[in-house]
């Protein structure tokens, strides 16, 4: 499905008409990472999920922010005709991002998901090694998929799951070199959102894959720390996409966190 929002036309996917929950996807991947999402729970939550700009096949364009990408995803939101409040989940660069939306619309969020994400800025070190990359991608798109790769999963995964590890390589290769140089850019100049985390006043759901190289687990018990209403679960034999590699654990994660909400939700009409 696709979708025109001011002069910007975002791809998407979209399951059916109960609790919306915004899926945001990371780098370099785009909204099919939430393939097995889609398959089990499609039908009891109300999944979208866009393609990021620059991202699978929603259009590319040449410099953003991640302002930029959050208000994509409102306005996306809006051209559906969502104006209730959803939850919005997002992984490692879409963490970025669903950050980046609460800052924006906290009136849009009731409930936030933070996968495999931090709340940092990219320190020094951090910066230089995207300047690397962005010079490797200019060169040579392919090099992405096989940096990234090895990173995403244990390597359990790699050397049992060709399947799997193929599906997310295709995911990559597919993202355009111009895509991926704006998005490295875009994370590299993103915020620091660690100042906004005690100002979260909604539920959090926190996942970490245990074995996550690309981002300490460290970095999810911090976030745990300062956001007031926050749950942390860490999913074992999983690196950086446990949504991927271990979805069973993963989505009942989500549901138990769905079903508390909507539990939420009904009290909060009971007081009114
Ligand atoms: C991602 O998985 O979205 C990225 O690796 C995050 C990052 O590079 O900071």
């Amino acid at each position: 499905m696709s979708n025109m929002n001011d002069d910007f036309t975002m791809s998407y996917m979209d399951s059916c008409d109960k609790m919306p929950l915004l899926l945001i996807h990371g780098f370099p991947l785009d909204s099919s990472m939430w393939e097995l999402q889609f398959q089990d729970m499609g039908d009891v939550t109300r999944l979208i999920a866009p393609d990021l700009r620059g991202h699978g096949l929603s259009e590319t364009t040449d410099k953003y922010d991640m302002g930029q990408l959050a208000a994509d995803c409102a306005g996306l939101l809006d051209s559906m005709g969502i104006h209730v409040p959803v939850v919005v989940c997002g992984l490692s660069m879409g963490g970025y991002v669903a950050l980046e939306f609460y800052r924006r619309y906290p009136e849009r969020v009731a409930g936030l998901v933070l996968a495999s994400t931090r709340a940092g800025a990219d320190s020094a070190d951090g910066k230089k090694g995207r300047d690397e990359m962005i010079t490797a991608v200019s060169k040579d798109p392919q090099t992405i998929a096989n940096t990234m790769l090895p990173k995403f999963f244990t390597p359990k995964t790699i050397a049992e799951d060709e399947e799997l590890v193929g599906y997310v390589n295709d995911i990559m290769l597919n993202n355009s070199a111009e895509g991926m140089i704006s998005a490295l850019t875009a994370m590299k100049e993103r915020a620091d959102s660690t100042p906004l985390l005690a100002e979260i006043a909604v539920p959090t759901l926190i996942i970490h894959g245990e074995e996550d190289q690309l981002i300490p687990l460290s970095e999810a018990e911090l976030m745990l720390n300062s956001i007031p209403d926050a749950e942390l679960a860490i999913i074992a034999d999983a690196a950086h996409l446990p949504n991927l590699e271990q979805p069973e654990p993963f989505n009942d994660a989500i549901m138990d966190f769905l079903e508390m909400l909507t539990g939420d939700v009904h009290e909060h009409h009971d007081h009114d």
